[in-house]
């Protein structure tokens, strides 16, 4: 596949992901590399132009990262963020100073417009700082071309040798134009032409699964979430009838879900095998109410089934998995790679007799998946889909599920998604479900007293589901929410809305 390349150097900073999705909605393909990773490898890439991220440390620590010095000689535009300004200046003999006041958050900053950089953006606008270190002296051969109230060098420029930094992060939300600055780095700097699409990597892709598999027989484990529709939907493009998808429906899945996942799939020129196995795994999680044992038994249940079904379809050469990119990056602050363990397919290998797994859509962020399932025709409802965790509404349910609780919990959560999505929440707020607890309460309802099941609703907004903020959610939707779910849905007397953010809480309530 031939397309420019951006290499992103990670140096541990917060914000290391983001920055390479913003190169990519630019059109521009990049990889995030940690800052360890050899420079003759980075060379290797042949990358147009090079990133370095922000990082916690400070420049002086004997401890903190620092790079080779060549690569500021390899001939390769350099944009040193944050982090990165100060070790470009640091290593090319500049100096960084801790000053007494700090300046943090939104800051308003001044640009020279005559810099590449701020070529044709307003000279004045927010930007959002996070490192209380900054430039006080210069490297030779650089000028200044913004500066804030406190920080004579907010971005420093040497276009001779075409090494750029930006002191503030351009991209957050926060700093106004922090794309436009960045996508004139991209274009104005390091000559991207905007190669990075989805239709072309749909094009390319499936022309290059085709050629991989000839007449091979691929198997793919269907859940209903956006990466794995995302996959069987370039699969079933690529080689079609030597494609089977396995979807196996262990009931607990949320309302009409499952017969979703089989119109998009099913009678579209491949094998779509849906198991309903609903019964079994509620036989399995009878008497069961501890959070741990039930995610084991249906992780155990689900590779079993899977087993089974895909034993009818004897060997096959492919395995395909939906990881995506930011399951495979390799960070650069610890030495530990953070690879997300995904329930669903986890087990899988050692079961299915395979010649090979397939990964295609490994270079991928979740934002560039969902554009290339649309890419690809898929309906909206999958390729926007919220995570769904692989146990379902199992771990939704606290304590013993039944099939009546089941029904409960998926009558009451469709309301609360309808009407988050009605209020137009529901890109804003990046999961929310409903929990039946375990809790009964006496209410009255008419002239009768209840005694019925709390429901509580969860709400969050998170960049990577690893720390969440509970999401601000109108009153005036919440109202409506409770109104309906209470007087909709038998078994339920009483809402609670959680407003626990993660830490010290999880997402999911077991
Ligand atoms: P927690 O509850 O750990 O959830 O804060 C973080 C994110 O992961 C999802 N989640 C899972 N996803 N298999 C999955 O594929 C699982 O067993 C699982 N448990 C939690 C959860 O929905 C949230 O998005």
């Amino acid at each position: 596949m031939a397309h420019q390349t951006v290499v992103v150097l990670d140096f541990g900073g917060q914000y290391n992901q983001l920055i390479a999705r913003r190169v990519r909605e630019c059109a521009v393909y990049c990889e995030v590399l940690p800052y360890k990773t050899p420079l003759s490898e980075i060379l290797a890439k042949k990358p147009i132009g090079i990133i370095f991220t922000g990082g916690p440390n400070s420049v002086y620590l004997e401890s903190s990262p620092h790079v080779d010095p060549a690569i500021f000689s390899a001939g390769i535009p350099v944009l040193g963020i944050c982090y990165g300004i100060q070790l470009m200046a640091y290593t090319l003999g500049g100096h960084v100073a801790s000053p007494d006041s700090r300046e943090y958050g939104k800051t308003d900053t001044y640009y020279d417009t005559s810099s590449v950089l701020f070529e044709g953006l307003p000279e004045k606008g927010i930007s959002w700082m996070s490192h209380t270190d900054y430039i006080d002296r210069l490297p030779a051969g650089f000028t200044a071309c913004a500066h804030t109230g406190s920080c004579p060098t907010a971005a420093m420029e040497n276009p001779e040798h075409k090494l750029y930094g930006f002191q503030f992060h351009p991209e957050v939300l926060h700093t106004e134009n922090g794309i436009a600055m960045l996508r004139n780095f991209l274009y104005r700097v390091c000559g991207a032409v905007g190669d990075w699409t989805m239709e072309d990597y749909a094009r390319n892709t499936i022309s290059a699964l085709r050629e991989k598999i000839g007449d091979g027989k691929v198997l793919l484990a269907l859940s209903g979430g956006v990466d794995s529709s995302v996959a069987a939907a370039l699969l079933a493009k690529a080689v079609g009838s030597q494609l089977t998808c396995i979807f196996v429906d262990h009931g607990l899945m949320r309302k009409n879900e499952g017969d979703e996942v089989e119109a998009a799939f099913a009678g579209h020129g491949l094998r779509f095998v849906r198991v309903n196995a609903g019964e079994r795994f509620l036989g399995k999680l009878k008497g069961i109410s501890d959070p741990e044992s039930k995610r084991k038994i249906i992780g155990e249940e689900f590779i079993r089934v899977f087993e089974e079904e895909s034993k009818k379809i004897g060997k096959v050469d492919y395995l395909v998995q939906g990881t995506i990119y930011p399951d495979v990056i390799e960070s650069g602050a610890g030495d530990a790679a953070v690879i997300k363990s995904h329930h669903n397919v986890g087990g899988l290998p050692d079961y299915v007799d395979f010649k090979e797994i397939i990964e295609p859509l490994r270079l991928l962020f979740k934002d560039e998946t969902r554009a290339l399932g649309r890419e690809l025709g898929l309906p909206d409802y999958l390729v926007n889909r919220q995570p769904f965790p692989g146990p379902g509404l199992a771990i939704r349910i606290i304590g013993e599920i039944t099939p009546e609780k089941v029904a409960i919990l998926q009558d009451a959560d469709w309301i609360f998604r309808e009407e988050v999505a009605k209020a137009g929440l529901d890109r804003e707020i990046h999961q929310y479900f409903a929990v039946l607890t375990s809790m009964r309460s006496v209410g009255v309802m008419g002239d009768g007293r209840t005694y019925d099941y709390t429901l509580a609703l969860r709400g969050v907004t998170t960049t990577d589901f690893m720390t969440a903020d509970w999401a601000r959610i109108p009153y005036e939707t919440l109202d409506i929410v409770s109104r309906r779910i209470v007087n909709e849905v038998k078994g339920i007397n009483r809402i609670v809305y959680d407003i626990t953010s993660k830490p010290p809480a999880t997402i999911e309530w077991e």
